[in-house]
């Protein structure tokens, strides 16, 4: 099954309604121009400017040193890029903890700067303020619950979380607060997918997940991870479909092998 060729824009309300249907929405992060413009192409649903471009596009170890400025130049690259996808852009860690007015301002800035449709939060309860502050500026927001990366200091480890019935009590309040808060979506990242599947059946907007079992109503990857860019990290939910990573060294080998054999450029390749 391809596509759903009759959607021309994909909106929040668009997301809603694939929810009441049962269709599912399929999500991948993107952080430039031309990886936008193919995976739009291909007919994703959402894009995600991941805070994860901390990781795969600077090479930092955590999600936690990207800052608002790179955020956006990010953004505004894939946005140039779009016809149909949501685009959803992470607040970066700083921007809207503990602060529900710097929270509105980061999310304007992203908003304007980028001409991005929509951010993204990680947290419950801890950040409705924040939430309803940024919705009430008429800004679209997308929660993020159960792995959440910015928080890996206190977590300590990058393990499946709320295992355990307390913390699984929280994250099912969680997501009620979001959803209560306006939230158009949840991202459900690496807890068990019995409790995905309870929270899913629970809402009545659409949860993401990653790690988080089938009964989601969408999936995301980080783009990298399925072209198989990335080859050191294998977690057990990750699919990879391609593998850019040996498939970059061949063509590099090949070109290097070329220039060094006086091969490349040839006759017609010059002028
Ligand atoms: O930053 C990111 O890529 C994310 C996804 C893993 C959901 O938040």
């Amino acid at each position: 099954m391809s596509y759903n060729k009759d959607i021309k824009k994909v909106t929040t309300h668009v997301l809603h309604e694939m929810k009441q249907r049962g269709e599912k929405i399929a999500m991948l992060t993107a952080y430039d121009f031309s990886m936008g413009r193919i995976i739009d192409h291909a007919g994703i649903d959402v894009i995600l400017v991941g805070d994860s471009a901390s990781n795969v596009m600077a090479g930092h170890e955590t999600t936690l040193p990207i800052t608002l400025d790179q955020m956006i130049y990010h953004a505004s690259s894939v946005i140039r890029a779009i016809n149909r996808a949501l685009v959803v852009v992470d607040l970066p860690f700083g921007t809207y903890q503990g602060n529900s007015k710097e929270a509105l301002n980061s999310s304007i800035r992203i908003m304007k700067e980028s001409g991005a449709h929509a951010v993204k939060l990680e947290g419950g309860k801890e950040v409705e303020e924040s939430i309803k502050r940024i919705i009430s500026a008429g800004i679209p927001v997308m929660g993020h619950l159960g792995l959440t990366p910015q928080s890996i200091y206190k977590f300590g480890t990058y393990e499946v979380r709320a295992k355990e019935d307390v913390e699984a009590q929280k994250l099912i309040d969680d997501a009620l607060i979001l959803q209560e808060a306006g939230c158009f979506a949840v991202v459900l990242e690496k807890i068990p997918a019995k409790l995905a599947a309870e929270v899913t059946k629970s809402l009545s907007i659409p949860t993401i997940g990653i790690g988080a079992g089938g009964a989601c109503d969408g999936q995301v990857l980080v783009l990298h991870d399925l072209l198989g860019l990335t080859n050191e990290f294998h977690p057990r939910f990750l699919r990879r479909y391609l593998n850019l990573y040996e498939e970059i060294t061949g063509a590099v080998s090949n070109y290097i092998s070329d220039v060094k054999k006086k091969d490349f450029p040839n006759e017609k390749e010059q002028y």
